[in-house]
């Protein structure tokens, strides 16, 4: 009897189909600082997948260890505990692969702000023609509107300046992995919600995989294919990961009367609230977590019509 393969029925049995390694993960990571009394652990435990080409969003309280997490996927700092891998490969260190954007900014202040994205553009692409690579530069630079002020130092700029200055050089270096630490949070709106649609579209057509950390549950929402929660520190570990099926690009005004896009973000913020209200508890007398009252969204631009569902999983992967 001669046994055929239906290949098409192979390719999409889930039990059958290998899953992709993902671009980084994060075993069992644990991470402090200091020594004897004056220890704080800061992570514990973190497992996470973050898929190739996906836009993953951790929201989290101030202190919980967000910057500790990112620096742990960019290879900055080196887990207690646990393994961080980039492609299957264990992260030992910093490498172009992976681009981060600092919370602080971190500018050379003897550069401009052009002087600052050709260093990182010249160092990654040093194969590229003199001319090609200021052509780069300047295209990166006229992106986050800083044309008029492409020969200040760091100065000289204002903190959102110096944010969209860091940004992009991250991204002109055209990494596989953005990784965001809250990289817009010192915007005003308007702007903040422009970097947001640039960050997408580069996303979009680089075909990266983004790690961005934000404060803001309405921004997570509007950027990510999921929300990930880090839970209050010490020893924070990741909370339930809510998944955001939603069309892109993602329309503001519409979502402000969406049923899903209200449940979704409510159920992130309550969750946030119950969870640190939780953390509190635990120092001081019971309390009941208050459930809170969003503001729309304030729409700046707008794109084409979307639908969202949403769900909880506690799967990170
Ligand atoms: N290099 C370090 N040495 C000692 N403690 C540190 C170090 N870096 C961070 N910490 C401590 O680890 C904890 C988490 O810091 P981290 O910067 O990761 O938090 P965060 O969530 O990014 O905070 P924020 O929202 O304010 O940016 C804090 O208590 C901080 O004081
Ligand atoms: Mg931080």
């Amino acid at each position: 009897m001669q046994v055929t393969l239906d290949t098409r029925q192979t390719l999409t049995d889930p039990f059958l189909t290998v899953p992709p390694t993902p671009t980084m993960t994060m075993r069992g990571v644990c991470k402090g600082y200091g020594s004897g009394s004056s220890r704080i652990e800061v992570l514990t435990n973190i497992n996470l997948n973050l898929r190739a080409g996906e836009f993953l969003t951790v929201v989290g309280f101030s202190g919980s260890g967000k910057t500790t997490f990112t620096k742990l996927l960019a290879g900055l700092e080196k887990p207690d505990a646990g393994t961080v891998l980039f492609e299957g490969q264990t992260v030992t260190g910093p490498g172009p692969e992976r681009g981060l954007v600092f919370q602080n900014y971190s500018l050379l202040p003897w550069l401009t702000v052009r002087g600052n994205i050709a260093l990182s553009v010249d160092r990654v692409f040093s194969n590229w023609t003199k001319g090609e690579r200021r052509d780069h530069v300047e295209r990166f630079i006229e992106m986050v509107g800083l044309k008029h002020a492409a020969h200040r130092r760091p100065h000289e700029l204002s903190g959102g300046m110096r944010q969209r200055t860091s940004l992009a050089r991250t991204l002109a270096m055209k990494p596989k992995v953005l990784l965001l630490d809250e990289p817009l949070s010192a915007l005003d709106a308007l702007t903040r919600s422009v970097m947001q649609d640039e960050i997408l579209r580069i996303w979009e057509e680089e075909k990266q995989t983004c790690l961005m950390i934000t404060n803001d549950v309405d921004e997570a929402i509007v950027v990510s294919d999921r929300i990930v929660a880090l839970n209050p520190g010490p020893n924070a570990s990741l909370g339930p990961m809510f998944t955001v099926d939603l069309k892109r690009p993602r329309d503001r005004t519409e979502l402000n009367h969406d049923e899903f896009f209200k449940g979704l973000r409510n159920a992130v913020t309550n969750y946030l609230v119950a969870v640190r209200q939780k953390a509190r508890e635990q120092v001081t007398s019971h309390a009941a977590a208050p459930r809170v009252q969003l503001p729309d969204l304030v729409p700046i631009l707008s794109s084409r019509p979307s639908a969202m569902i949403y769900n909880r999983s506690a799967v990170h992967g």
